[in-house]
């Protein structure tokens, strides 16, 4: 897909590694200008200094999605690099090194962190940078959900479920601006968060029930994503596409 985000300028949150980073290559790869933002503004700009080495233009920003204060100097940053903002991934989440509490007795700050962060958090983005979209004459938003909201998956999979009501909702907002807003559910993906935060044997026994029989890697995902963020999808907003080797459709 080579060339299809050409002149573009899109943010990629939650990119100093993991999915994110490679979303941001293959971002980059398809052309567009990249804005790599995470907290972790070191790992942030280790990616972006590699997909400059690559040939590709991308600028690191820090950036905590908790605090609209903080999205908000992200699509000031967006703007005041490459013009303006095009797309927006909004793949940052509170993933690896979850603790996964009960709901009914677990700490309940702890619970609202992790809506804070994993659903408020897209919202906030959203609202940062949908008006630079608008100006440009449309845009397009690839939120990232996952399949363990179709699973009893505690706070987590609520979160993501939060994600894909999000999507459809912002999507009857945000269709009068030209601006489209699709979802990503990806299967067990093999990231370092994964590998950390569930045991080997429970991915395992998942993989053993997709039709494909292994893992994903972050780069199984990067051509929905880039489809979702070019021309190619231009009239399709509201919906959550599940890539996950054929897990979800046998459950
Ligand atoms: N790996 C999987 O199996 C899998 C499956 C389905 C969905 N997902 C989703 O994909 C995304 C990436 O997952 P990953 O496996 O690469 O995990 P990851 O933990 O490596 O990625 C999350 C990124 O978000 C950043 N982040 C966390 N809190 C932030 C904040 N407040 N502000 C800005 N950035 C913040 C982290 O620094 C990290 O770089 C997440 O949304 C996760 O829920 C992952």
């Amino acid at each position: 897909m080579s060339g299809v985000l050409e002149e573009k300028v899109v943010i990629v949150t939650g990119s100093a590694g993991g999915i994110g980073e490679g979303y941001a290559r293959a971002v980059s790869e398809a052309g567009a200008k990249v804005v790599v933002a995470d907290l972790d503004e070191g790992g942030a700009k280790r990616v972006a200094e590699s997909i400059q080495g690559a040939g590709g233009d991308a600028v690191a920003v820090g950036v905590d999605i908790a605090s609209g204060e903080s999205c908000r100097a992200m699509a000031e940053a967006a703007v005041a690099t490459y013009g303006g903002i095009d797309g927006l991934v909004n793949n940052a989440a509170l993933f690896g090194g979850i603790k996964h509490e009960s709901l009914l007795r677990g700490d309940f700050d702890y619970y609202l962190k992790i809506f804070d962060i994993n659903m408020h958090g897209a919202l906030r983005c959203v609202r940062a940078c949908f008006r630079s979209m608008r100006e440009r004459g449309g845009g397009a938003i690839v939120n990232q959900s996952s399949t363990a909201a179709w699973m009893p998956a505690g706070t987590y999979g609520i979160t993501k479920l939060g994600i894909n009501g999000l999507t459809r909702d912002l999507a009857t907002e945000l269709g009068d601006m030209n601006i489209r807003i699709n979802a990503i559910a990806p299967g067990p993906t093999d990231t370092e968060a994964l590998r950390g935060g569930v045991p080997g044997e429970v991915i395992d026994g998942i993989v053993s029930q997709m039709a494909l029989k292994r893992r994903g890697q972050p780069e199984d995902l990067c051509g929905t994503c880039v489809f979702l963020l070019s021309d190619a999808s231009a009239w399709m907003t509201g919906q959550i596409l599940t890539v996950d080797g054929g897990h979800t459709f046998r459950v």
